[in-house]
């Protein structure tokens, strides 16, 4: 039975900035987020709080926290990779972070120069902080199908990283195709191994559309109890350390589907496709999401 309610981590501003070639001006990156709070989404990943040296793209990170952390109503989490970043986030008005590991050991050395239990280490610190402020923490686990350096990984190591996050305190656990290799075929076994071991309410799934995947998967997620979708406006994204990775799956196409299986999402799907479409036009790309194409011509 599908979930009567979905909710939507919008990662856009993150996941997808993090990852243009030009430096986004603060200005826009902050509009973005108004806009993308307009249409309702409950959730909005807005920034990373990490080394300016490995991700110059989000350097403005304190800038962009500082304009948006007295809106209400909605959840701006922001990524910490160690403590400085949990702390600088905090300086900065973040009410809610994330941590991410990899289920692979080359990814999570590329990605944040560390083995796979080194950041398990650092994240149990970042949580232990965080549990003190009463700052929930979401865990990412990714490269959860497979990685680009390693290929195909067995779901067994993602169903450990998941439960390791899951352990040290993390209320929510985001699992990411990070190179969008994943078909339903791969991502039912991985989702069993992981329900297994993390109750399906505190899993969220996080598929870029690398090779066009990301709605089957999504639709078999939701059959098997998940209820968290992570998306992207416009189908911004891909990630710096993940060579050939696309952006995420399109938020506008989400809600379309989502609106077809008669699943709440609270989105405006016209005030969406707007956000969608100021993003685009200023960063002069072509709009990622089908729905706002098909819809934009009428
Ligand atoms: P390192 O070089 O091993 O760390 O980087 P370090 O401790 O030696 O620090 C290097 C420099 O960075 C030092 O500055 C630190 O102070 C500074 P220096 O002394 O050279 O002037 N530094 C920081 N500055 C600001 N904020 C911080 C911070 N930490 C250290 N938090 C590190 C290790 C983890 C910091 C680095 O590798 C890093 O920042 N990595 C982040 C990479 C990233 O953001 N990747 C994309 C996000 S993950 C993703 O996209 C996947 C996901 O979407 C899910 C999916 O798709 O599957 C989530
Ligand atoms: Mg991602």
């Amino acid at each position: 039975e599908l979930p009567r309610y979905v909710k939507i981590v919008e990662v856009g501003p993150r996941d997808g900035l993090q990852n243009e070639k030009n430096v986004v001006p603060t200005s826009v990156k902050i509009e973005l987020i108004q806009r993308l709070v307009a249409s309702g989404l409950p959730v909005i990943e807005a920034t990373s709080f990490v080394s300016p040296k490995w991700v110059p793209q989000l350097a403005d990170a304190k800038d962009v926290m500082e304009a948006i952390r007295d809106v209400d109503g909605v959840r701006f989490p922001v990524l910490t990779p160690n403590l400085k970043g949990f702390e600088a986030a905090v300086a900065a008005g973040a009410k809610e972070v994330a941590v991410f590991a990899s289920a692979s050991e080359s990814f999570s050395k590329s990605n944040i120069n560390c083995s796979i239990e080194e950041s398990l280490a650092r994240y149990r610190a970042v949580a232990e902080a965080a549990r003190k402020l009463s700052i929930p923490v979401r865990g990412y686990v990714s490269c959860v199908v497979g990685c680009p350096v390693e290929g195909p990984v067995p779901p067994s190591n993602v169903a450990r990283v998941a439960k390791e996050l899951f352990d040290m305190g993390c209320f929510e656990i985001s699992l990411g195709d990070t190179i969008g290799v994943g078909t339903p075929g791969t991502v039912v076994p991985m989702l069993q191994a992981v329900m297994a071991v993390v109750p399906v309410d505190k899993l969220a799934v996080h598929f870029h559309d690398t090779y066009g995947q990301s709605l089957p998967n999504i639709l078999v997620s939701l059959q098997m109890g998940i209820s968290t979708l992570d998306s992207s406006v416009s189908g911004l994204g891909g990630c710096p350390y993940a060579k050939g990775a696309s952006g995420n799956v399109a938020t506008e196409d989400v809600v379309y589907m989502l609106r077809g299986l008669g699943i709440k999402t609270n989105v405006d799907l016209g005030k969406l496709i707007s956000a969608g479409e100021f993003i685009s036009k200023t960063l002069g790309r072509q709009n990622g999401s089908k729905t706002a194409a098909a819809l934009g011509k009428k």
